[in-house]
């Protein structure tokens, strides 16, 4: 259980806060909230305090014997602002402390997450984006919004991030080593292709093959790199699990297309991640018809092997690029694991490989893993723990092995 502080600002995006702090108590947090006078025009006190179960406190004067602006942001182990406005980003910027909210941006010391959410044009302003510039420098995490539908007809960057991402990205700051990379943004201006989920193979028009994969792994690869800073592309075959608005996403359905989609974006990006679970066969044919199960007393499929996307990679790979696999393996043993992981990152010549015991199917789809990180000499790391954590150990392992390869 961690003590968070969620800060609300004046924009129509403060209902989407009504939802992130659900998700934040339903996670077994503490949450106060903190609205400015503005946020209270378009969501009332009761409905934050109902919602934390907690007091909302929302003017500097109010129990002044508490002291509440410095116990507030003193107490916290993490500030979330949903949305920041504009005008919230410019107070914070230029250390303004006029009202509980700014009051208690000047005394955390814990790490603080800010969600931007305005019009497009203000969220280009130069003088918005000086000031997301200058709270970055200071080791504030702002968020880039997302692009869509705004409140009016209009579309482009400013949409407040979906909840439950800003949920995801706010509790993986509740480490410190996490917090760290971000502040640093370490990949800025490097390309990251990750693929992700279980490759579906068409029997007929409406049938198809696939696999136990969600796709969350590599989502957390994804959603962890574009917060480091860097430009992410997701290849992204079937998935249980939303996509971050912070990447790119090239859509894929079978083995042949992610092979074709990963082989596109090769050349241009520093670093491939395979952490999609693509089919290895495929039906040598597809019906264009539907199957009729009349007349039928049983069905065989002839199978053909698919192309061996990560392999394919490797073997056109460029100077300095990292290209990373996974390995989901069923084995007797830790050592078992280990020979069958080390055979498999030799074998297929990447550069790190990440392996998975899935013995029971314990991975798939679940919030957690525990995973070994491999290179060419041995065990880098172990990691286990939220798939958004581990992701950060993985793209830690692949910023070694840039400095090495680079
Ligand atoms: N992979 C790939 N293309 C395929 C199958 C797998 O690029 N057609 C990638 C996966 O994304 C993963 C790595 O290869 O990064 C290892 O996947 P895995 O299924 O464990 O490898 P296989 O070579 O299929 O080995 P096995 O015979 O053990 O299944």
């Amino acid at each position: 259980m961690s003590r968070i502080l969620l800060g609300v600002a004046g924009g129509i995006a403060a209902y989407k806060a009504c939802s992130l702090l659900r998700l934040f108590t339903e996670a077994g947090h503490e949450v106060t909230v903190v609205p400015t006078a503005n946020a209270l025009e378009f969501v009332g006190a009761p409905t934050w305090a109902a919602l934390s179960g907690r007091p909302v406190h929302t003017e500097v004067w109010a129990d002044a014997h508490e002291v509440p602006h410095v116990a507030l942001g003193r107490g916290a182990d993490l500030v979330v602002v949903a949305p920041a406005t504009a005008d919230l980003l410019a107070r914070a910027a230029s250390g303004r402390a006029d009202d509980l909210l700014t009051n208690v941006l000047l005394t955390a010391t814990c790490p603080v997450l800010m969600a931007p959410a305005m019009h497009t044009e203000m969220w280009l302003h130069a003088a918005t984006q000086s000031n997301v510039a200058t709270l970055r420098e200071r080791g504030v995490v702002v968020l880039d919004p997302d692009s869509g539908r705004l409140t009016g007809a209009d579309t482009g960057p400013g949409r407040l991030p979906e909840p439950g991402e800003i949920e995801q990205v706010a509790l993986s700051l509740l480490d410190a080593g996490v917090v760290e990379v971000v502040r640093r943004r370490d990949l800025a201006g490097v390309r990251l292709a990750v693929s992700a989920g279980g490759t579906r193979e068409a029997l007929d028009p409406v049938r198809h093959l696939t696999n136990a994969s969600s796709g969350r792994m590599g989502l957390a690869i994804a959603r962890a790199a574009a917060l480091r800073g860097a430009e992410v592309t997701v290849v992204a075959a079937a998935i249980s699990a939303a996509i971050p608005g912070s990447v790119e996403v090239l859509r894929v359905d079978s083995t042949a297309e992610l092979a074709q989609a990963m082989t596109s974006l090769a050349p241009a990006s520093e670093v491939l991640v395979m952490a999609a679970a693509p089919a290895d066969f495929t039906p040598a044919h597809t019906s264009e018809l539907k199957l009729k199960k009349s007349g039928a007393e049983g069905l065989t499929v002839e199978f053909t092997q698919t192309t061996d996307v990560l392999a394919t990679l490797v073997k056109a790979r460029h100077e300095g690029q990292v290209i990373v696999g996974f390995a989901a393996e069923t084995a007797g043993s830790d050592d078992e694991l280990l020979r069958l992981g080390r055979a498999k990152l030799a074998r297929k010549g990447c550069d790190l490989l990440v392996l998975n015991d899935v013995s029971g199917g314990a991975v798939f789809g679940a919030a957690e893993n525990a995973v070994t990180i491999l290179d060419r000499s041995g065990v880098v790391e172990r990691a286990s723990g939220n798939k958004n954590f581990i992701a950060h150990r993985i793209l830690d392992a692949i910023t070694d092995t840039r400095g090495v390869v680079a």
